[in-house]
């Protein structure tokens, strides 16, 4: 079995000397958190943090994220980051198409797509987050809107495609304390998986994570489930103590 994968995303949080005592307390309680198992741990945070946190994790066993990643190369595009730059700071992960960007910066399939391309072909592991809103729950089109958001990216990206990873996060779900029950995560993770399965013979090398209001008391039975491959955390990732249990529930 893969080891699952817990990413913390800072989303706007955060400061210099608040990410030091975060980090300092994640890095003194890991090896406690994962007794002598294995899970993989990532931070995702802002931008201009990323070189301080390069430094702080370094030797730690925990990797380092962005939140975003520009759909070109390089050129004039005024605040934008490059996937190579990412790269310059020892970045592993990069989060694309988060439903706060789709929401509020009007990120479309395609531009989502073609940051997942552009992290690929630097290095980049691309996270590339998929939900549904409420409505579209309660119209019953959970799967309709996961399925067309992940095929935009595997159309782009077909044949590096076992290279990504998936978050499976119900906008209804983020920031609301109100989570998927595991068997309705597990559900919509079946099926984003046997999409998978149809574009790759190395589905099972893809992580799919859950994210939306994980916390330290819902992380194991949601961890427990068959597709659930690791969570993508937001609120829960800002204190150390419920990082660590997260951690701890999905070390095996
Ligand atoms: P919360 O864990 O705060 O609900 O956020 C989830 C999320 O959006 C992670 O990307």
């Amino acid at each position: 079995m893969k080891q699952k994968l817990i990413a913390g995303n800072w989303k706007m949080n955060g400061g210099l000397a608040a990410n030091e005592a975060l980090l300092h307390d994640v890095r003194q309680g890991l090896a406690h958190a994962l007794a002598s198992k294995h899970a993989q741990v990532a931070v995702c945070v802002p931008a201009v943090y990323l070189s301080q946190v390069q430094q702080m994790v370094a030797g730690s066993g925990i990797d380092l994220g962005a939140q975003d990643v520009s759909i070109h190369a390089q050129g004039a595009y005024t605040g934008e980051i490059s996937a190579a730059m990412l790269k310059d700071f020892a970045v592993r992960y990069a989060i694309v198409g988060h439903s706060e960007r789709r929401q509020y910066h009007g990120e479309t399939d395609a531009q989502v797509a073609l940051k997942a391309q552009q992290a690929l072909s630097a290095g980049v592991t691309p996270i590339v987050c998929v939900g549904e809103t409420l409505a579209e729950r309660e119209a019953g089109k959970t799967e309709e809107v996961v399925k067309r958001q992940l095929a935009a990216v595997i159309h782009a990206n077909g044949h590096c495609i076992s290279e990504i990873v998936v978050a499976y996060e119900p906008v209804w779900a983020i920031g609301t304390g109100q989570t998927a029950s595991p068997e309705e995560a597990q559900a919509v993770h079946a099926v984003l998986r046997g999409q998978l399965k149809a574009a790759t013979e190395h589905s099972d090398r893809v992580h799919i994570l859950y994210g939306g209001s994980m916390n330290a008391a819902n992380a194991v039975e949601l961890l427990a489930q068959p597709d659930i491959d690791g969570g993508l955390i937001g609120g829960a990732a800002l204190k150390a103590a419920d990082f660590l249990t997260i951690i701890s529930a999905a070390a095996h």
